[in-house]
């Protein structure tokens, strides 16, 4: 199945951080973007330009032309994976942890942050010679960040509000994504090192790729003009 409705394209945005800089986004391509601005609980919304005729494509006065799914992050790739979304606007932070089949098409350039290593203020990480235990949302970055460094850490899976594992002292240090850097300040902890940036990216589903070709294209001519702009 390729889209939940095969006239319009589905797009699949992730919720709380990236929303409002999409919306911007999309207001600024020409978008009506009125229900996705008074949403209430809804979770799936029109994006509309209604005037003009239909057809054009994405920002061309064209009518309705596609549906916005508000989901959490990993549930974004999910629905690009089995095409029931044609486009996902999801962090790299996301598509380094979950992988998956689909083309990363576009960095949309907002969204920006690191992902980086981070513990008590003024503490050696490295110190002594156990194995180290890292407390991440991320385990799979976090794993193959220390692989590629060659070295063994034990590594603890945690949902949210990692900043909270070294201040217990359930590990020595957090794999996690640092923004403003304001929350590690103010806990009493900082950046060890840096691991990768990361911003908001464009995912396709691989066969909307190919079915939807040329309204993928107008629709990230849309993004190109207003970042231009
Ligand atoms: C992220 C991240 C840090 C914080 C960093 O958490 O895990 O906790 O933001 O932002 P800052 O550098 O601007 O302070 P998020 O807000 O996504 O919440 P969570 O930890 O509950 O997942």
């Amino acid at each position: 199945m390729i889209g939940r409705n095969n006239k319009i394209l589905g797009i699949a945005l992730t919720k709380g951080r990236l929303e409002n800089e999409t919306v911007n986004m999309f207001e600024k391509m020409g978008m009506d973007v009125n229900e996705l601005r008074n949403k209430g609980r809804r979770l799936i919304l029109p994006i509309s330009n209604e005037e003009g005729p239909p057809g054009d494509g994405i920002g061309q006065r064209c009518g309705i032309v596609a549906e916005v799914i508000l989901a959490k992050a990993p549930d974004v790739i999910t629905y690009v994976e089995h095409g029931v979304c044609d486009i996902g606007i999801v962090g790299k932070d996301v598509i380094m942890e979950h992988g998956g089949r689909y083309f990363e098409i576009f960095d949309l350039g907002f969204g920006r942050c690191r992902f980086s290593l981070a513990g008590k203020k003024g503490e050696n990480f490295y110190k002594g010679h156990g194995i180290k235990t890292v407390a991440t949302k991320y385990p799979g970055v976090a794993r193959s960040y220390f692989e590629s460094k060659g070295q063994d850490v034990d590594i603890i899976k945690i949902e949210g509000s990692v900043e909270l594992a070294p201040l217990l002292n359930l590990a020595d240090g957090i794999v996690d994504i640092v923004e403003t850097g304001e929350t590690l300040k103010e806990n009493g902890l900082e950046v060890f090192e840096e691991i990768a940036e990361v911003s908001a990216r464009i995912i396709v589903n691989s066969v909307s790729m190919k079915l939807r070709k040329t309204e993928i294209e107008k629709f990230v001519a849309g993004i190109e003009r207003v970042g231009k702009a």
